[in-house]
């Protein structure tokens, strides 16, 4: 088997590659929109959601139809809450995915815009699933929808998150935050891959488990990198949580608990992956990795 590391290469040149044949070229009219979508989707992204997708599916089975599809439909919607994240009346960011925020390059309207028109190319992606019958779209529909909406959705987290700025940091609100805001759509990653894998009931319940462990896990250090890590190292600018006085697991726990608590969900998550045997390595690495990043 190879290294982690030249497996996450070659699965995001194989998501690169979707991304670039499901998106409309620059060319196409009207331009500007095109230009601003590829600016922010092929910025260099980690492709951590659909690698989760991807190596989920294999956990499962070798046979997954309409996979590439749905890999890609998860980086276009995150990619779109990025460029939204981003925008003045949210977290009002200049650097993202080390270069200009989308609406420093293309101006605020494209910039809701380009945020807009990826939000329904991920739609339109998944109606075109190859392979895949009209049931298993269906619930792949349902899945990404959920994990972007507002009830207990990144868009529902969005809105806490904001609306929560300044407020006393309590356990309550951060747990609610940090499940919708970005748990959701990593748990709907793995339980995508699923679908196309043709998991059964016991494996749908395991891969959700695993999914919202490493969900969480995945914004605790998000929380920590943005306190410990130069804007470099990250590509987006550090250290902004505590200037909009966002509700964080450092903010909350301090440091030091936040790590055990990541380490925490991490144990969880490998926990979750036991009924998937050898097949789940990749998916025990990359909770591993998800602990341990440094962008
Ligand atoms: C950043 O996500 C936003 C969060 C939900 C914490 P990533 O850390 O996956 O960002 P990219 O896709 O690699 O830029
Ligand atoms: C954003 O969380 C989660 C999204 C839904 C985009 P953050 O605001 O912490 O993400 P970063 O730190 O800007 O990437
Ligand atoms: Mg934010
Ligand atoms: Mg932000
Ligand atoms: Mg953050």
């Amino acid at each position: 088997m190879i290294p982690l590391n030249e497996h996450l290469k070659l699965r995001q040149a194989e998501v690169d590659a979707a991304l670039d044949r499901l998106t409309p070229p620059e060319s196409t009219l009207p331009e500007t929109i095109h230009k601003a979508m590829r600016y922010s989707l092929f910025a260099g992204g980690k492709r951590i959601r659909p690698v989760l997708c991807l190596d989920a599916a294999a956990a499962i089975s070798d046979q997954n139809p309409g996979v590439f599809e749905a890999a890609c439909s998860l980086e276009m919607i995150h990619t779109y809450s990025l460029i939204h994240d981003d925008l003045p009346a949210l977290d009002n960011d200049d650097y993202r995915r080390g270069k200009p925020t989308n609406h420093k390059v293309f101006g605020e309207a494209m910039a809701i815009l380009a945020g807009d028109s990826l939000l329904t190319l991920a739609f339109q992606t998944l109606t075109r699933a190859s392979g895949l019958d009209a049931t298993r779209k269906v619930a792949l529909i349902e899945e990404l929808s959920f994990a972007s909406g507002t009830d207990e959705g990144m868009i529902g987290g969005q809105v806490i998150d904001i609306q929560s700025e300044r407020l006393p940091p309590t356990a309550d609100l951060l747990a609610r935050i940090h499940r919708a805001k970005t748990g959701a759509l990593l748990r709907a990653s793995v339980r995508m891959g699923a679908v196309c894998g043709g998991a059964d009931a016991t494996q749908m319940d395991a891969i959700s488990r695993y999914g919202e462990h490493i969900g969480l896990a995945f914004q605790i250090v998000d929380d920590i990198l943005d306190v410990e890590e130069s804007s470099e190292a990250l590509g987006k600018t550090a250290g902004k949580d505590a200037a909009q006085g966002k509700i964080t697991f450092p903010a909350v726990y301090g440091l030091e608990t936040s790590r055990t608590m990541a380490a925490d969900e991490c144990a969880k998550a490998h926990a979750a992956l036991e009924p998937f045997g050898d097949r789940a390595v990749r998916l025990h690495q990359i909770a591993d990795l998800i602990v341990h990043r440094k962008s």
